[in-house]
């Protein structure tokens, strides 16, 4: 099918590369030309492993090539995806404003058809229910002079893509969930992703919608629960939360996915996606979505207990060398979005430590979002040596290699925060490194 993709940002891109791969002819657009000259030469501009490899691909192949032009895209597609990114507004709800814009281009480029053919418009962004319906819907009526259902099909389809892992995510899906306004959009989508082994759930728009808020509310809501449960466990002596979710996620109905006990969540979803559907619910003013709310709650201490626990160890952390494994908000991604690192390091500045940090992809990142506030340091050794303790933050497959030695010889006082349950606790306390982690009674060497 030949697919034309709005916006080429993260969910654009790894869409319209994927598409390209499976053989569809794929135009990418983008209103950024930079970013438009970068993807035609095959790069990447942000770090998601194995994409830049389909890519070029499909660029080699010819089946894929970024423009920054929407209607001349539209006016060839079969299928357009809206790709553009929904932010969050200061009070929480989602900004809509790449939506409404990047709708009446494409509205633009359905008035400007003149062929026979059935273009379906499809919206991947995440929006609040009803949004497809009641706001994509009336504009690409109104720019294009078309009916939905009728001269042009609409239909709602959304990624659930985890950053650094969304090729395989993308190819390999638990399901697809499809909403379409009517049956021929429901069939092109179908024929679309026929090839796909997993389930193929059909339903209506404004179900899709809700679909995908929920999907991210339910895994945020795990999260937060073994982060309670967590927190629990390190107040009864005996108790280790890594036990107790094993024991729980044997459970079919449970599974032990998403029962990891940490920092809390960040990135580009969960808390947006989450933030959106309270203040969705809130503005509909007939529901307090009250468990919603305390997941976020909970979110926004668990960083920081980790920094309460070091102020219990040291005492003070004023003028203290603190070293930070971790930044991106999870492993194998440079975003920095929402991530726990920053509310802790923003909270050890706070209390006058001397932060130096490490991450493998994300000091780019990092030294836009926190500037010359810290200290980047470009290894592991340089950002532990001389360093009264160490916060584990991400949990980076290079970290897991370190060995208790390796803090003992670099740091002024072997001490350690694992805010990921990176280490084995016991051996660290057993060669004398002081090792507190997450979910976990048992505390030091002393
Ligand atoms: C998420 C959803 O998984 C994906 O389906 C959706 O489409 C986009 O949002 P992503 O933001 O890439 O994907 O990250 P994810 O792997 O879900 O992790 C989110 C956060 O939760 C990270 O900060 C991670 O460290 C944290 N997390 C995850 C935990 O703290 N514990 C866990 O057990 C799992």
């Amino acid at each position: 099918m030949k697919i034309s993709v709005i916006g080429s940002g993260y969910v654009g891109l790894v869409t319209g590369a994927c598409f390209a791969k499976l053989g569809n002819d794929v135009v990418l657009v983008d209103i950024d030309a930079e970013r438009v000259d970068m993807i035609n030469r095959g790069e990447v501009p942000f770090y998601e492993p194995g994409l830049g490899e389909i890519l070029k691909e499909g660029l080699a192949q010819g089946k894929i090539e970024a423009i920054t032009d929407t209607i001349s895209s539209v006016k060839w597609a079969d299928v357009v995806f809206i790709c553009v990114q929904t932010p969050t507004t200061p009070d929480g709800s989602v900004d809509i404003t790449y939506v409404r814009a990047a709708t009446k281009s494409v509205g633009e480029g359905l008035r400007e058809r003149e062929d026979t053919g059935y273009p379906v418009v499809v919206v991947k962004s995440s929006v609040v229910p009803g949004t497809t319906e009641f706001l994509v819907k009336p504009i690409l009526e109104d720019l294009s002079g078309k009916k939905a259902g009728v001269e042009f099909g609409l239909a709602m389809n959304p990624e659930f893509l985890r950053e650094g892992a969304a090729v395989k995510d993308f190819l390999e899906p638990d399901r697809i969930v499809i909403g379409a306004l009517d049956e021929k959009s429901r069939n092109i989508l179908s024929s679309l992703y026929s090839g796909f082994n997993c389930p193929l759930l059909h339903t209506n728009l404004v179900t899709v919608e809700m679909i995908k808020y929920a999907s991210n509310a339910f895994l945020a809501t795990k999260i937060s629960f073994i982060n309670e449960i967590a927190n629990i466990c390190e107040s009864v002596p005996g108790l280790d939360v890594l036990e107790v979710a094993r024991g729980i996620g044997l459970d079919h109905r449970v599974n032990p996915q998403f029962l990891n006990a940490g920092v809390g969540f960040g990135g580009s979803c969960l808390p947006k996606d989450l933030k959106a559907l309270v203040a969705f619910v809130e503005d509909k003013g007939n529901y307090e979505p009250k468990l919603l709310k305390s997941v976020l709650e909970v979110n926004d201490f668990q960083p920081l207990r980790l920094v309460d626990l070091a102020v219990r160890v040291l005492g003070s952390l004023s003028g203290k060398r603190v070293s930070v494994l971790g930044l991106s908000f999870k492993p194998n991604t440079s975003d920095m979005r929402e991530a726990p690192s920053i509310k802790i390091i923003n909270r050890l500045l706070e209390l006058e430590a001397e932060v130096v940090a490490y991450d493998p992809v994300a000091r780019e990142t990092a030294r836009k979002e926190l500037g010359d506030r810290i200290t980047y340091a470009e290894t592991v050794e340089e950002c532990l040596k001389g360093a009264d303790c160490c916060f584990i933050v991400t949990e980076w497959e290079q970290f897991k290699n370190l060995e208790p030695s390796d803090f003992k010889r670099l740091m002024k006082r072997p001490l350690i925060f694992d805010g990921r349950r990176v280490f084995n606790p016991e051996k660290f306390i057993a060669e004398k490194v002081d090792c507190y982690s997450v979910g976990l009674n048992k505390l030091s060497t002393s």
